[in-house]
């Protein structure tokens, strides 16, 4: 079977563009495939982080993981930071890591400027630590959202590196994976800039859907949410970006094809679309709602289930990290 792997930020409620752009793709193709799951909690101290809520903050995600549809008999989820080799791995391929290829990233542009003066050295070093979580498991695929595009091709340039640095092009050590990226909810984007993606560090709440958003707040959110005064809903139109995102969340939630939510919509005005987008979200979102509160009440099984992933991931984690250490010249302990 082939392998796969992804991860979330443990930094708080989860919203529709993890669910759309990732979650909801791992769930799918699930049954397929070898898979490996991981709350990245680790990365979510790259921006300042509140020690009050970082454990809660993780087994929230762990929770919704399961709410979503994860099942355990296909997959494995566990915690970055209870799987040491992780760290250490990032250091080492920190060591052959160009310095100008992290300074380069666009994230790590974006939220320097955001963070301004509390700008720690891990916001620079992210995609490293990132490259470590995924070729540790010698994944076949990682699907995620359209924004890790970049980090996923310097993961793969660090494998070629690496390879060439301390393996031979007949039996390379590192292997390189593979990003899948859906064509459609790759990039979900704000609800009150259709030129901006949806995201868990926008100041305003107006701007997302949150997994966990009560019934009354959808409703609110997408009543207030930002359209245009044109009459008749269409995809794919680069003036309207608010109506594609729009109409593109009612065919995901809705579940419906895309030809039948364009023919459905194209007469349409807003009044009569937003009471209709918000009874699929609501409904779409319900059922994971429920599901995650009745996971979340369970501490002991929600540790139960971390405690096996752990045991897992450390296994094949290792494994790799020996054979990278062996590559690189290192004793092993015996
Ligand atoms: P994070 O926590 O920002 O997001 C989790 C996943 O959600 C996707 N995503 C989106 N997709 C569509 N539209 C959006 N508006 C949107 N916002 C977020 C992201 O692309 C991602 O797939 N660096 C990663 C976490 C990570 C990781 C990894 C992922 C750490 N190590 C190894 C894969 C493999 C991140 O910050 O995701």
């Amino acid at each position: 079977k082939q392998r796969v792997l992804s991860g979330v930020q443990t930094t708080g409620n989860l919203h529709l563009g993890n669910y759309l752009g990732a979650i909801r793709n791992w769930v799918e193709g699930q049954n397929q495939y070898d898979n490996y799951f991981f709350l990245a909690d680790l990365h979510a101290i790259t921006v300042p982080h509140d020690r009050t809520t970082l454990a809660e903050n993780t087994y929230e995600v762990a929770a919704l993981y399961l709410a979503c549809g994860l099942d355990l008999e296909h997959t494995t989820i566990f915690v970055q930071s209870h799987v040491p080799a992780h760290a250490e791995f990032a250091w080492l391929l920190s060591c052959i890591t160009p310095l100008n290829w992290l300074e380069d990233m666009i994230q790590f542009k974006e939220k320097r400027i955001k963070q301004g003066q509390d700008v720690g050295t891990g916001l620079l070093t992210y995609p490293v630590l990132m490259a470590s979580d995924i070729l540790l498991y010698e994944p076949d695929k990682v699907p995620v959202g359209e924004d890790q595009k970049q980090h996923l091709e310097l993961t793969r340039d660090l494998v070629d590196r690496f390879n060439f640095k301390f393996a031979t092009p007949e039996a390379p050590v590192l292997k390189r994976p593979n990003p899948l990226i859906r064509a459609d909810g790759a990039r979900v984007m704000s609800l009150t800039d259709g030129t901006k993606k949806m995201s868990k560090s926008d100041p305003s709440e107006l701007s997302r859907l949150n997994l966990l958003d009560p019934p009354d707040v959808i409703q609110n959110k997408i009543k207030r949410c930002k359209t245009d005064p044109v009459r008749g809903l269409e995809f794919g139109n680069p003036e309207r970006p608010e109506c594609n995102n729009l109409l593109t969340l009612y065919m995901l939630l809705s579940g419906k094809p895309k030809d039948e939510v364009a023919a459905e919509c194209k007469d349409m005005g807003w009044g009569q679309f937003k009471p209709l987008l918000t009874e699929t979200a609501i409904a779409a979102l319900q059922p994971i709602q429920e599901k995650y509160h009745a996971i979340r009440a369970d501490q002991s099984y929600l540790e139960s289930v971390l405690r096996s992933g752990r045991e897992k991931a450390s296994e094949v984690a290792n494994q790799t990290l020996n054979k990278v250490k062996k590559a690189m010249g290192y004793t092993l302990p015996s």
